[in-house]
């Protein structure tokens, strides 16, 4: 087999995007740009993967983290697409095979497609493939110019004659090449252009010159190798790429109510039978069982939710997990480390953070639970705060099973309530409550009989 090498351009500063965050570092459904490139490269499992990068390198390379055969390399000063390519030389100098040249802000190329190119070069024997589309609207992308129906060179916009302007089969900015002869004609670009840059594209003509083979390959949707350049493109492929994970979910048995403001990040599964109201965001890893039911305005993120679990409206849910058959919300609040045992209860205006809930427990009203530990079939009352921080240190809450902590009740943490014990409603719980006792910790009750007659007399005089 003839190994493959990935190089990804991502050297530019990405003017259009107005940015502090580097273009590739921009997400579509959840994953950087970057990383969709990555994943879709991967399939051809290459022998080595070289990032060029150059504005915002160290914010770019901290994101990629260290990987076995994934190289960065720098381009300083960004000179240009041929000069980015030739940075990767000090990699691939001892190689041998195929190099496909990626643009890390091309993020719906599939797989097939670069099969496909990597097929169709290997069988030219060419020195270097492109792929191409024919579009409606050309405008801003390199055309292809050919001659006797063979590709002959690239011409860029800005270089381009009225007549090459109405060229509509564009360079996508993908190819492979053959790695021998690749860095030598690398050097030979010139930069006399409009932009006085090092066009990669002009391998084409040079190597037309040498009367090397140089071949393309178009591909049926011209969609695939769109660029992303600004917000508004950003936008436009987030739309499609979220179109065709909703489609998905639909052929796999899921409900959207309305797909059209249903946002599901590309990573997320959800199981059959499910139905998703509108205005549902789920993103990052997070997994939903099957037929559950998920009201508009409620956001998961990263989190795990078991089978036959209704979430109310306008619930948050992040780095937690929902077992079967549980209901949240509406108007709840799970923070990060949230666990919820199986038909766990949590309602209106709870909020848990680094907190669980046993098998069947409830905290169904106006709660804060954070960093407790909540025993089967408990109850919470309404109105329940445990004071986990005492402006130091967290500290922790421990409830056994099937207590019951009574309305308005403030336990300050450390504590811990036994199992089967009572708070009674409105306490203060300072100290240990063991197992099967009542805790009562609030001042006695006193009554003053005919205090309000009293009074009244008083004021008449
Ligand atoms: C490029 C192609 C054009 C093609 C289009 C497809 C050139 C000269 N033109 O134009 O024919 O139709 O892609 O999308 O190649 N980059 C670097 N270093 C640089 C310059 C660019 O790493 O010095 C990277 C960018 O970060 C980007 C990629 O190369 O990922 C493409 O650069 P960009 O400036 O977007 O090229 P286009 O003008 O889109
Ligand atoms: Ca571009």
């Amino acid at each position: 087999m003839n190994p493959i090498h990935i190089v990804i351009l991502a050297a530019g500063k990405g003017t259009r995007m107005r940015s502090a965050i580097p273009k590739v570092l921009h997400r579509v459904s959840g994953v950087a740009l970057i990383d969709r490139v990555l994943q879709t490269a991967s399939r051809l499992q290459p022998e080595t993967t070289t990032v060029v990068v150059g504005h915002e390198a160290d914010t770019v390379r901290r994101h990629l983290g260290e990987k076995p055969q994934l190289y960065t390399v720098i381009q300083e000063p960004q000179l240009g697409t041929g000069h980015a390519l030739l940075q990767a030389e000090s990699v691939l100098r001892d190689k041998t095979g195929t190099v496909v040249l990626l643009s890390g802000d091309v993020p719906l190329l599939t797989p097939a497609t670069l099969e496909a190119l990597v097929e169709t070069h290997g069988k030219a024997g060419a020195a270097a493939t492109v792929v191409t589309a024919t579009v409606p609207r050309p405008f801003g992308y390199g055309r292809v110019v050919r001659s006797s129906g063979q590709i002959a060179r690239i011409v860029e916009e800005r270089d381009a004659s009225p007549a090459d302007r109405e060229i509509r089969e564009i360079n996508s900015g993908i190819y492979a090449f053959d790695l021998a002869p690749l860095f030598d004609a690398l050097r030979g670009i010139g930069a006399a252009n409009a932009q006085g840059e090092y066009y990669l594209p002009d391998l084409v003509s040079i190597y037309r010159r040498h009367g090397r083979a140089v071949t393309t390959w178009s591909v049926a949707n011209a969609d695939e190798i769109r660029g992303i350049n600004s917000r508004s493109e950003l936008a436009e492929v987030s739309a499609m790429v979220r179109q065709r994970k909703n489609e998905e979910l639909m052929a796999a048995g899921v409900t959207l109510v309305d797909p059209a403001t249903t946002y599901i990040d590309s990573d997320v599964e959800v199981g059959a039978d499910t139905v998703i109201h509108p205005c549902v965001h789920l993103e990052g890893s997070t997994r939903v069982g099957t037929a559950c039911e998920i009201h508009s305005g409620t956001r998961i993120v990263n989190s795990t939710v078991g089978d036959r679990v209704t979430l109310l409206n306008h619930s948050v849910v992040v780095d937690s997990t929902i077992g079967t058959g549980c209901s949240v919300g509406p108007f709840a609040h799970l923070r990060p480390g949230s666990v919820l045992g199986g038909d766990a209860r949590v309602g209106n205006f709870v909020e848990l953070k680094n907190t669980s809930l046993g098998a069947g427990a409830k905290a169904n009203h106006l709660a804060y639970l954070g960093d407790a530990t909540i025993g089967e079939q408990s109850n919470i009352g309404a109105g329940t705060i445990t004071c986990n921080y005492d402006g130091m240190r967290k500290h922790p809450t421990v409830i056994g099973k099937g207590a019951f902590v009574g309305s308005n009740s403030t336990l300050v943490a450390p504590v811990t309530i036994g199992d089967h014990a009572y708070v009674a409603a409105g306490s203060a719980v300072t100290e240990d409550v063991p197992p099967d006792a009542l805790g009562i910790g609030r001042a006695r009750q006193e009554n003053k009989p005919g205090w309000v007659s009293r009074r009244n007399v008083r004021s008449e005089k």
